[in-house]
């Protein structure tokens, strides 16, 4: 008799991250953390999204070493080449490309109503250029030749998803089925790390004050100095509310890096006060970063190896994105 063979195709998975100085604990937890868990049961795709970065001015040098530490951070992580498509951006000219078709299928009102874009360009005044404007649809370009199910990002970055998705549906109505619509994929605990300093505002590298971030790659001790002056709330109570933003932060953080609920984090801290709580999520946060930063030590020291690891993403990710591409240029008419 003959064996039931027939097994169901993998969920696909795409998401990126720029490479635009140390990654952080927001980083982590609102996304790569996810990713890790995602490669063992979905067809994954990750890239490091070095054209993104350029939205805002770098340093040529510098540029080049964060687009290495980034990707070298990504196998540090446990991510594997074997088990997932791993690559930089810029290698698959198919982003670039695609990202044109696409800009000609969004309405600059569209652009004009992103966040990110107003947030962005308030901050670089003095350069608020093209690239910053379209980024979202290079980012749809992104998403769109891997024909993913399931993107996973923070929080902040839904707004992004959402433009693609309406980019693909408008797409579709036209020329038939050629992009599948991608579903945000969300952490529920921690999809918005926020500021040790500035609860208001989202955890980031760009802030200038460096002690309300964390970075992937900071030291067990730094970690706990910045934790143990992370900014509190009057009382001194361990619980989750709108008008503890500070402690609710940091048990958000707890809960990404544990696995316990707020209930059972609240439980634990009761009866203790701010700075037995401030340590134990300092330590609990170092404790999980301290092999990741072994494994980035390691890995970051063999540049040949990075090389022929990109270079065999790349190749492997190009095959799917030329069909998407070549698929979609078709249809709006092009002679290939
Ligand atoms: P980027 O590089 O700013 O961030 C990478 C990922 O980290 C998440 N993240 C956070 N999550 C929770 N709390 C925070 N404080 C925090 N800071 C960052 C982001 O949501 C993101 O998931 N445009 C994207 C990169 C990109 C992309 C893509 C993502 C380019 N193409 C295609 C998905 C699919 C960005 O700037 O993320």
């Amino acid at each position: 008799m003959c064996e039931n063979t027939q097994t169901t195709a993998k969920k696909k998975v795409l998401s990126c991250i720029q490479p635009s100085g140390m990654l952080t604990l927001g980083n982590y937890l609102g996304a790569l953390k996810n990713w890790v868990y995602m490669q063992e049961d979905f067809d994954c795709t990750f890239a490091v999204a070095d054209l993104h970065a350029i939205t805002v001015r770098q340093e040529p040098a510098k540029l080049r070493q964060q687009i290495y530490s980034t990707f070298a951070t990504l196998l540090a992580l446990g991510l594997d080449p074997e088990k997932s498509t791993l690559f930089i951006q810029s290698h698959v000219p198919e982003h670039a490309a695609l990202s044109w078709l696409l800009s000609c299928y969004t309405q600059f009102g569209e652009l004009s109503r992103m966040t990110q874009f107003k947030d962005k360009s308030a901050k670089h005044a003095d350069n608020i250029n093209v690239g910053l404007f379209s980024y979202p649809t290079l980012m749809a370009a992104d998403i769109l030749l891997y024909k993913p199910d399931l993107v996973p990002v923070g929080a902040d970055q839904k707004q992004h998803l959402e433009i693609a998705r309406d980019i693909a549906i408008r797409f579709n109505n036209l020329y038939g089925d050629v992009f599948t619509v991608p579903e945000p994929y969300i952490p529920k605990t921690v999809s918005r790390v926020r500021s040790l300093q500035d609860p208001s505002k989202k955890m980031s590298k760009s802030d200038e004050n460096a002690n309300s971030w964390v970075a992937i790659l900071d030291d067990k001790d730094t970690i706990i100095r910045k934790f143990k002056r992370a900014v509190t709330d009057s009382d001194s109570v361990v619980r989750v509310g709108d008008d503890k933003p500070g402690i609710t932060n940091l048990i958000s953080i707890y809960s990404g890096v544990t696995g316990k609920s707020f209930e059972e984090i609240e439980r634990e801290f009761d009866g203790k006060g701010y700075g037995e709580f401030k340590l134990a999520v300092g330590e609990a946060v170092a404790d999980e970063l301290a092999p990741i930063k072994a494994n980035y030590d390691r890995i970051i020291t063999d540049k040949k190896q990075l090389e022929e690891l990109y270079k065999k993403g790349a190749a492997i990710a190009e095959k799917t994105a030329a069909k998407t591409y070549f698929k979609a240029m078709k249809k709006v008419g092009f002679v290939l």
